[in-house]
């Protein structure tokens, strides 16, 4: 039987220790970490430890849809591109061999279209909802 990516990886120890770096750089990048403000860095790796988990064989993933709970986010192109080279460097960091992390990384791709919003106009059209605010960030001046 083929190996899957979960133990191919190291599975929970290696999820853990790659999103540990990865959000410890999120929290610290200066248009990133606004998004997270007042979010426990911990609980959100461990959620995004469980979603991975369970794309790559392992454990059923434990949280919300992806797309429920990025909704009310206006997340651009341009950040989810910022926050994939992270990943990126998290990953080299890491030390997770090449063949791997390049597997990791298509993962991860496959599922931002979920969350990015084609533009603010779109935004305001397609999330009307009241029960959440809408989250909205511009970059910080350079
Ligand atoms: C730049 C892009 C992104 C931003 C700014 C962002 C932001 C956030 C924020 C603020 C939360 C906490 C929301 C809440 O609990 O109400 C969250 C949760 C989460 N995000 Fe993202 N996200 C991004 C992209 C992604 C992508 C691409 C994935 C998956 C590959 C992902 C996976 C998750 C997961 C699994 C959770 C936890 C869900 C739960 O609470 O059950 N995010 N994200």
């Amino acid at each position: 039987m083929k190996t899957s990516l979960y133990e191919a990886t190291g599975g929970l120890e290696t999820l853990q220790r790659v999103h540990k770096i990865f959000y410890d750089k999120i929290y610290a990048h200066p248009w990133l970490k606004k998004f997270f403000e007042g979010f426990d860095q911990k609980i959100i790796e461990d959620k995004q430890t469980s979603f991975m988990g369970e794309k790559f064989g392992g454990p059923e993933y434990i949280g919300k849809p992806l797309d429920q709970v990025h909704e009310n986010i206006f997340i651009p192109q341009e950040l989810v591109n910022i926050r994939h080279e992270i990943l990126r460097q998290s990953l080299d960091e890491a030390k997770i061999p090449n063949d791997l992390s390049v597997r990791w990384l298509r993962i991860d791709e496959a599922f931002m279209k979920q969350v990015t919003k084609k533009s603010i106009v779109s935004f305001y059209r397609d999330y009307q909802f009241k029960y959440k605010q809408r989250i909205i960030h511009p970059a910080p001046k350079k």
